[in-house]
């Protein structure tokens, strides 16, 4: 399946469209704090962030003003409605350190060990977003003592344990909801065939 073709239709993005004001609505920011869930992953002024499955960006924002102007959030998004929407949102707001990139995660095309954090806010487990591809292109990005965040609704046991079974990742904790993790050496960031249950 081609993440960043399907990224582009019309039905996908009508889906979208509909998926994105439960994504952004006055309840869940009333139920939700961005900014508490953030602090879970550690995330600091200056860093270089990489945000997986942006969405409508809630929390991209409050990420932008955490990270302060030094920072950098790369939001990534295969979606082209949610990529123009977060980029209208971030233009509003006039925040220059977000650069909005209408990508598939599983190809990000950054630079190996060039991001500080990985944001995986609500977008594992997802179909587009297989734990055996994505973990090893978020182990090539992160920088050796990078971290990975993730904040996972609804919340299946199974993704933490496949994380560290991974080998990629060794686990550092639990706070406000995220689970963090360390990069690690020991599997090697071309390790694929772990299994994920
Ligand atoms: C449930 S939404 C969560 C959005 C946002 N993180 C939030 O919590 O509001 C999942 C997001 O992952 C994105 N996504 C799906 N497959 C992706 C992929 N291969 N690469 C990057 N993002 C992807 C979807 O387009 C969608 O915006």
């Amino acid at each position: 399946m081609d993440t960043e073709k399907l990224g582009q239709s019309r039905i996908m993005n009508c889906l979208a469209r509909a998926g994105g004001a439960t994504m952004e609505s006055r309840l869940r920011h009333w139920l939700f704090d961005p900014n508490r869930t953030l602090r879970g992953a550690g995330i600091r002024a200056g860093q270089t962030v990489l945000e997986v499955g942006c969405g409508t960006g809630f929390f991209t924002l409050p990420a932008a003003g955490m990270l302060g102007e030094n920072g950098h959030l790369i939001a990534m998004d295969p979606l082209s409605d949610f990529v123009d929407r977060v980029r209208a949102k971030v233009q509003e707001a006039g925040l220059n350190n977000v650069e909005i990139m209408r990508r598939d995660a599983l190809k990000t095309g950054l630079e190996a060990t060039s991001v500080d954090l990985v944001l995986l806010f609500g977008v594992v487990p997802f179909p587009t977003l297989p734990l055996n591809r994505l973990l090893p292109e978020m182990h090539r990005v992160l920088k050796a003592d990078g971290t990975l965040a993730v904040w996972l609704f609804p919340a299946p046991a199974g993704v933490p344990t496949a994380i560290v079974r991974s080998g990629l990742f060794a686990e550092l904790g639990k706070s406000n909801g995220v689970y963090t993790y360390r990069r690690s050496d020991i599997g090697g960031s071309n390790r694929t065939n772990f299994s994920i249950n």
